[in-house]
């Protein structure tokens, strides 16, 4: 995009989406490794973080990791263990750390066996009831995502990170941003239940 247009959706405040459609800042990976060394107390050196609620970075595509680090930064996604990390990162450091994560291999957990059924019902067929599409429209049948779209790779992630963004998806004001990708899963996670939270949560977790 045009250094002049670019500038110009700055000034009128239309950052991350608009100028993220055009194709973001090109990330360098090798040069993203360093910048994400403060990152790795959380989620892992290699984005594989070994605590539920912190989640895995690794794997997931660079699109929607660069979208959320922008909306973390400018606060449309409160993340109050992030305070402050991201102020002094630019474009480029944010784009260099997304290339990093992305090129790394995401672990994968296991499932709740009790759970399973259900989970797997909900992933891939939705609930035609509830009018509920499946997950797997978007998020692909095993959980990779579309990378290229900014539909996030979920398989493998912790399920208790899964099951809080879902929770707060179904808030009215809520963690996440209030943005057209947002609002395809309040959409969705408002037709869910807890149960069914919990269930497809967990399948999450083990699905490769
Ligand atoms: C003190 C712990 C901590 C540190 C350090 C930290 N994070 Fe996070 N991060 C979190 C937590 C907790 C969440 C999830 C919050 C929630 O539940 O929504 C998160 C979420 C994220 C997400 C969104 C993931 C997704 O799937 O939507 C990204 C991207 C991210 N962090 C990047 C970074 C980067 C880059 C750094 C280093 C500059 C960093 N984090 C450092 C705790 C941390
Ligand atoms: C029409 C496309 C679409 C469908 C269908 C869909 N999602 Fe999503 N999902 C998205 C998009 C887009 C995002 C990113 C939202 C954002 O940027 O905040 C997302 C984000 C998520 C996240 C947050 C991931 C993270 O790392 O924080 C979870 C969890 C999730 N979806 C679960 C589901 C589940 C479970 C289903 C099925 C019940 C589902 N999605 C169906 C498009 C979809």
């Amino acid at each position: 995009m045009n250094k002049l247009i670019v500038s110009l959706l700055l000034t009128l405040g239309i950052t991350g989406a608009a100028v993220a459609a055009e194709g973001p800042v090109k990330g360098d990976a090798t040069a993203g490794q360093a910048k994400a060394a403060v990152c790795g107390a959380c989620h892992g050196p290699d984005g594989n973080s070994p605590a539920p609620n912190f989640p895995k970075l690794a794997g997931q595509g660079e699109r929607y990791l660069t979208k959320q680090m922008q909306d973390i930064k400018s606060g449309k996604r409160t993340v109050l263990e992030m305070t402050g990390l991201l102020t002094n990162l630019s474009d480029q450091d944010l784009a260099d750390i997304a290339a990093y994560f992305a090129s790394q291999k995401g672990s994968v957990g296991a499932a709740d066996p009790k759970l399973v059924a259900r989970g797997e019902k909900l992933f891939r067929g939705g609930d035609l009831e509830k009018g509920l599409p499946a997950c797997t429209g978007c998020h692909s049948p095993n959980g990779a995502g579309i990378a290229a779209a900014g539909f996030p790779h979920l398989s493998g992630q912790h399920a208790t990170y899964i099951a809080k963004q879902l929770t707060d998806f179904r808030k009215e004001e809520a963690g996440r941003a209030n943005d057209g990708d947002a609002m395809i899963m309040r959409t969705i996670a408002r037709k869910l239940s807890d149960e069914d939270i919990a269930a497809v949560s967990s399948y999450i977790q083990g699905l490769h």
